[in-house]
């Protein structure tokens, strides 16, 4: 049945690379839980300088590959939000997703930086390259909202405010760029696991809604280090040491070596750093790396653009 749809009309053009940035949440604001699961956020992403690639070339059907030092940890089928990707925009357009979708992975693996939507987001737009469907820029965030929470924000990119369960997007000023050091750990954690982990620690209490703060956000578009580190919070950070308790001493080992905040990205178990600057975030990494608390150290810095094809 696949077989019988047409391809789109440069489905013989060879191959399209986009490449796609990791987050991190400055702020992750978590309201309380809602009927359909899922909780009512005010979330702050920024993109930072890790980047996965994705490739896409015409196949006789799909198949996903993966490369990098967490490839093993990669689902090579349908599950993988770029497949759901690649199958959600060829049913709106009647054709087949007969596409080869190759990851090159260097965001942390189920880590807090959304690298499952980082290559959904990119192979949705490298296979509108490849296909010519020319889906406008609203029809691409459609389909990402429909594939995950933060897919909207990878495709988009730079700095934004995220409504509803984080995909409804604002973008954001940001007046300079932050730099940051990432502790990955040894292992992912389960973002439905760590939202669950937070609504047990708050037990009965009332949680007010989730709002933006307004001294964070000035501090981005500023583009202040300093004022960006007092403000930044993540609801999700008690969850995410509740479950890994082992990433305390990770958040203590970067505050020592001369961090000025440490916070949880996003669920976790990637531990973030911002630095004063360039040569404080090299600093940082080496107290991480000398400390023996995580698996590796990355030095990026932020914002840094959504998904474009090379
Ligand atoms: O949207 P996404 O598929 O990334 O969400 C994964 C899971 O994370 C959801 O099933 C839900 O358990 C949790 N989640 C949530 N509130 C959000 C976003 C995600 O509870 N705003």
């Amino acid at each position: 049945m696949a077989e019988a749809l047409p391809s789109g009309p440069s489905s013989r053009s060879s191959v399209v690379t986009v490449r796609v940035p990791a987050k991190v949440n400055v702020q992750l604001a978590v309201g309380p839980l809602r009927s359909d699961g899922f909780h009512d956020l005010a979330n702050v992403f920024l993109a930072v300088g890790l980047y996965d690639e994705v490739t896409v070339t015409p196949a006789d059907s799909l198949r996903i590959t993966c490369e990098g030092p967490d490839a093993e940890h990669v689902p090579l089928d349908a599950t993988n939000l770029a497949a759901r990707a690649a199958i959600a925009l060829a049913e709106r357009h009647g054709l087949a997703p007969d596409v080869h979708i190759h990851i090159a992975k260097d965001i942390p693996v189920a880590g807090g930086m959304a690298g499952g939507s980082a290559d959904a987001a990119g192979a949705l737009l490298a296979c509108d390259t490849l296909w010519g469907t020319g889906s406008t820029q609203d029809e691409l965030l459609s389909i990402c909202a429909d594939l995950g929470s933060d897919v909207p924000f990878s495709l988009v990119g730079g700095a934004a405010l995220g409504r509803g369960r984080g995909e409804i997007l604002t973008p954001l000023e940001v007046g300079g760029t932050f730099h940051w050091v990432f502790a990955v750990a040894d292992g992912g954690l389960s973002t439905p696991a760590v939202y669950r982990e937070c609504d047990r620690l708050r037990g009965d209490a009332d949680v007010p809604g989730a709002e933006p703060s307004a001294d964070l956000l000035e501090a981005l578009r500023t583009g202040d280090p300093g004022a960006l580190a007092a403000t930044l919070v993540n609801d999700l950070q008690p969850a995410a040491v509740s479950l890994r308790p082992s990433l305390a001493a990770t958040l203590s080992a970067g505050t020592e070596g001369g961090a000025l905040a440490a916070l949880v990205s996003g669920s976790g178990p990637t531990c973030a750093f911002l630095a004063k600057d360039a040569d404080a975030a090299s600093a940082v990494a080496a107290a991480l790396t000398a400390s023996g608390t995580c698996r590796a150290v990355r030095v990026t810095s932020g914002p840094a653009e959504g998904a474009h094809v090379r």
